[in-house]
C-alpha cells in the first residue's frame, strides 16, 4: 500500500461485519457493496440497496460510518445509494434461497414447527401462542410466529408488530417484536395493491407464509391456526416435515369432539402431537383460593382420550388480556406471575419434547 492512502483492502474487511438489518448478513454477502474508492483522505463507498427507498437506509449507513471510523486517514466518508437491479435481486434471493431453491424457507431454516391447535375459538390459542413464543425466546431461542389465522388474525396487536414486510423477489422478510420473527395477514391485508395476496385461498396463502418467508435459522416456529379447521394443519404438515402439535381446550368437559377430529388429522399426518394445554383453568381469589369458573377437567379428558400428556393449566388472569391488547406477552415480563410461570414451565416441556 502507497503511504498516505486509505487502505481498502481493509474497508472492505470492515463492511464484512456490517449486516443488513433484515436479512441479517454481511452486505459484502449479499453483494450489496458496489464499488469502494479512495481519493486521498475522503472514501466513497457505493452501496446498492435491495428494494428502492429501504426504511433502513439510515440503518445501514450509520453501521457503515461506524465500521470505518478507525481506519487510518480517512477524513470524509461519503456513502452513495442506489437500487438493485431486478436480475441482481434474483440472484440474492437465489443465495438465501441456498442449494434447492425448490424447498420452502421452512423446510430448510426450521427446526421445529409447533401448530397450535383447538376445537373451538376463543380457547386462547393465540394467547398460547405468543406466550410460549415468548418463554422460548426468552430462554435464548431463535423463535418465529406465523399467524395462519388468515381472516381472524390477532398476532400483530398481541406481539406490538406494526409496519408492512419488506417483499424482495417474492421473498418476504418476516417483521421482528420482542425479538421474535412475525408474519401475519394482517401486515398485507389493507393493501390495494397486494403483491403476496395471490388468490382467496388460505392454503395458498399458508403454503406461502412457509416457502416464501425467510425463516432465517429459527428453532422454533409456532403456528397459531385458525380455529376448529383441519385444513391448515394439512396444508402445514403437506409443506414441512417434523410437524409437532399442542392443543388448547377449556376447562369445559365434552372434549372428545374434538379428540376425534384431531385424532383423524394425526392418522392422516405425520404430526407428533406433545400435549395437551388447559387455557382458563381457575382464577386465582384474593385470599388463595382457587375458583374454577369454567369447570374442571377438560384438559384430563382430552389428554387422556387422545392419550397425550397434559402440559400444564394457566389461570386466568387480567395480566394476559392486558399483555395482549398492549402487545407484550405476560410471558416475557420479569414480573413472575402463576400464569407467566406456567407458560414458562409448559415451554421446558415443549422443548425438552422436541430438539
Ligand atoms: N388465561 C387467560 N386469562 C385472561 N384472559 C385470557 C386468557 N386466555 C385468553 N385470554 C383472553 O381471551 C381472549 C381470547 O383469547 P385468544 O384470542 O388467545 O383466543 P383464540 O383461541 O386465539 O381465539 P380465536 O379463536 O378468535 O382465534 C383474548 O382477549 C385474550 O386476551
Ligand atoms: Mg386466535
Amino acid at each position: 500500500m502507497a503511504k498516505g492512502k486509505i487502505d481498502t483492502e481493509l474497508v472492505m474487511s470492515r463492511l464484512r461485519d456490517v449486516n443488513d438489518p433484515e436479512l441479517n448478513r454481511s452486505i459484502v454477502e449479499l453483494g450489496m457493496v458496489e464499488k469502494i474508492e479512495a481519493k486521498r483522505g475522503r472514501l466513497i463507498i457505493k452501496i446498492k440497496l435491495t428494494i428502492s427507498g429501504c426504511p433502513l437506509k439510515n440503518r445501514i449507513q450509520n453501521d457503515i460510518e461506524k465500521a470505518v471510523s478507525d481506519i487510518p486517514r480517512i477524513e470524509e466518508v461519503k456513502i452513495e445509494f442506489s437500487t438493485m437491479t431486478d436480475e441482481e435481486r434474483k440472484n440474492l434471493t437465489k443465495q438465501l434461497k441456498g442449494k434447492d431453491p425448490s424447498e420452502s424457507f421452512a423446510k430448510k431454516n426450521v427446526r421445529n414447527v409447533i401448530l397450535v391447535a383447538s376445537g373451538k375459538g376463543g380457547v386462547g390459542k393465540s394467547t398460547v401462542t405468543i406466550n410460549l413464543a415468548a418463554a422460548a425466546a426468552r430462554k435464548g431461542f431463535k423463535v418465529g410466529v406465523l399467524d395462519a389465522d388468515i381472516y381472524g388474525f390477532s398476532i400483530p396487536r398481541m406481539m406490538g408488530a406494526q409496519g408492512k414486510p419488506t417483499v424482495i423477489d417474492n421473498t418476504i422478510i418476516p417483521l421482528e417484536s420482542h425479538g421474535i420473527k412475525i408474519i401475519s395477514m394482517g401486515f398485507f391485508i389493507d393493501e390495494t395493491e397486494s403483491v403476496i395476496w395471490r388468490g382467496p385461498l388460505v392454503h395458498k396463502a399458508v403454503t406461502q407464509f412457509l416457502s416464501d418467508v425467510y425463516w432465517d435459522n429459527l428453532d422454533y416456529l409456532f403456528i397459531d391456526l385458525p380455529p376448529g379447521t383441519g385444513d391448515v394443519a394439512l396444508s402445514v404438515a403437506n409443506t414441512v416435515r417434523g410437524v409437532n402439535c399442542i392443543l388448547v381446550t377449556t376447562p369445559q368437559p365434552g372434549a372428545y369432539m374434538v379428540a376425534s377430529r384431531i385424532g383423524q388429522l394425526v392418522d392422516k399426518f405425520d404430526i407428533k402431537m406433545l400435549g395437551v394445554v388447559e387455557n382458563m383453568s381457575y382464577f386465582l381469589a384474593p385470599d388463595g383460593n382457587k375458583e374454577y369458573i369454567f369447570g374442571i377437567g377438560g384438559g384430563t379428558e382430552l389428554s387422556e382420550r387422545m392419550n397425550i400428556p397434559l402440559l400444564g393449566r394457566i389461570p386466568l388472569e387480567t395480566a394476559i388480556r392486558e399483555g395482549g391488547a398492549l402487545g407484550q406477552p405476560v410471558a416475557l415480563s420479569d414480573n413472575c406471575t402463576p400464569a407467566s410461570e406456567e407458560f414458562r414451565k409448559i415451554a421446558e416441556k415443549v422443548i425438552a419434547a422436541t430438539g
